[in-house]
């Protein structure tokens, strides 16, 4: 029986949440064509539709926030963050940025030319998008496993070394800026990446002289799986493997809004001195001063608290143990996921758990409805909704290897009795499945079409 870990913490502070009735969530599902991004979170109850500036926040950093300064330059709140990164990252120079996507903006307009390329295991879509916007293609290179949902392998965010190199020399060095690696993989399934597979990605690059960017937002996450699975990391805090990871890159961006519990923040860290005067011009046009990027000094104080917090390994264990916990129980049920679960979220296999939906009818968004209509619980379709287009030469539809809906689970907010809830909601579910009809696209924009797009039920 799986068991679900005590909360390292208790509540102080609450929220209330209210299931809506089942004719108000009809209705909200009507009115938002039946798209859950269109949904006002008022109406949902259990919402797990990011992991992403959606944790609770603890005394200690409600606290800090209390001292942020707000000097424009030069603020203490920065000189205390500075301090942090350099303990746990150790690069020369970093730049606070109000999110993820600034510091991956700013990294790729300064580097990116059109026409070169960057790999990494996998690019988050932000990342992706930031690559393109600049006219460079960004280039996944995980390993084949990553594709086999059901077997288990430990690490299955690693990179395919040998694609790398390939991929290298195909392109030739000159036309790769930098090369990338995200842990932990949130685009294939939240998986972790071993330290020997970072530490032969940095061999190769480093090898070609091409600079190594980490995109970190889970790093304490993947640290505390390298601690469980790898040789040799048992007795290693989270915040030593932490140290080896990024000594073999030669920078990194986070969004904050993940590992280091903020509900928004972000940095760009690098070594390289020019760079980082390049970086700080373009910091200073578009997001703000140096010192404090695009958020204010209180910010600044609850992420240099944050960060300490998330590498806390009672913190981890109870993290990764109670997305464990939700796996177990949700493949009891015989609800087939990406396997072994990540640190931040469960994938479920919704084309395979509703075979009787055909891609073309949106397996994944019939899920995500159903979750809401029968539970007010918010998940995300990554699917066809998100990734299927048309061919540009044949305009022939091209539909995504899988049809998941991810729950991400928020940190330090939810309790067993609302994760057992949530696995009692997708039991019901189960046992109807059948009874579960696809859905049409009334409307879809071009580009990133699943965050305003609307559906008819069919
Ligand atoms: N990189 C990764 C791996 C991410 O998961 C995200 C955000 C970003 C970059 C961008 O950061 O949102 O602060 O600008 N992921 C969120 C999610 C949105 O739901 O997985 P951001």
């Amino acid at each position: 029986m799986p068991i679900h870990p005590a909360e390292p913490f208790r509540i102080k502070s609450v929220e209330p949440i209210k299931l809506v009735s089942k004719e108000e969530r009809i209705q909200a599902m009507k009115n938002a064509g039946y798209n859950l991004f269109a949904v006002p979170a008022e109406d949902v109850y259990i919402d797990l539709l990011t992991d992403s500036g959606t944790g609770a926040m603890s005394q200690n950093q409600w606290a800090a926030i209390m001292q942020g300064d707000e000097s424009y330059a030069g603020a203490r709140s920065y000189y205390r963050l500075k301090a942090v990164m350099e303990k746990i990252f150790g690069f020369k120079y970093f730049v606070p940025t109000h999110q993820g996507r600034a510091a991956e903006n700013i990294l790729a307009s300064i580097m990116i030319k059109p026409g070169t390329y960057v790999p990494s295991n996998m690019h988050f879509d932000t990342t992706d998008a930031n690559i393109r916007a600049q006219g460079g293609s960004p280039e996944n290179l995980v390993i084949d496993d990553a594709f086999d949902i059901e077997k288990y392998v430990p690490f299955k965010g690693n990179m395919d070394l040998v694609k790398l190199e390939q991929f290298i020399n195909e392109k030739g060095v000159e036309n790769i800026p930098f090369g990338a690696i995200t842990i932990t993989n949130n685009a294939g399934g939240g998986q972790p990446i071993s330290l020997e597979n970072i530490k032969a990605v940095s061999k190769i690059y480093r090898k070609y002289k091409i600079p190594f960017f980490i995109d970190s937002c889970r790093f304490a996450e993947n640290c505390y799986f390298i601690k469980m699975r790898e040789k040799g990391y048992a007795s290693h805090t989270p915040l030593e493997i932490a140290q080896e990871i990024f000594s073999y890159a030669d920078g990194a961006w986070m969004s904050a809004k993940k590992d280091a519990i903020v509900n928004i923040g972000g940095f760009l860290a690098l070594n390289d001195e020019k760079l980082f005067q390049e970086v700080s011009n373009a910091l200073i046009l578009r997001e703000g001063f140096p010192t404090y990027g695009g958020l204010a000094g209180r910010d600044l104080e609850a992420l240099a608290t944050g960060l300490f917090e998330g590498l806390e390994e009672d913190y981890l264990a109870y993290r990764i143990n109670q997305t464990a916990y939700v796996a177990e129980k949700i493949k009891e049920i015989g609800i087939p996921i990406i396997e072994p679960p990540g640190g931040h979220a469960i994938y479920i296999d919704a084309g395979t758990m509703l075979p009787h939906i055909p891609q073309s009818e949106f397996p994944g968004q019939a899920l995500t409805a159903a979750l809401y209509l029968v539970g007010g619980i918010r998940g995300v379709e990554i699917g066809s909704v998100m990734f299927a287009h048309p061919d540009p030469e044949t305009g022939e539809m091209v539909y995504p290897k899988l049809e998941l809906v991810r729950l991400a689970i928020p940190r330090r907010v939810y309790t067993q009795s609302h994760m057992d809830y949530v696995v009692n909601v997708l039991k019901k579910i189960y046992e109807q499945r059948v009874s579960f009809r696809g859905y049409k696209l009334t409307y879809s924009p071009d580009l990133l079409r699943h965050f305003t797009a609307r559906f008819k039920p069919l």
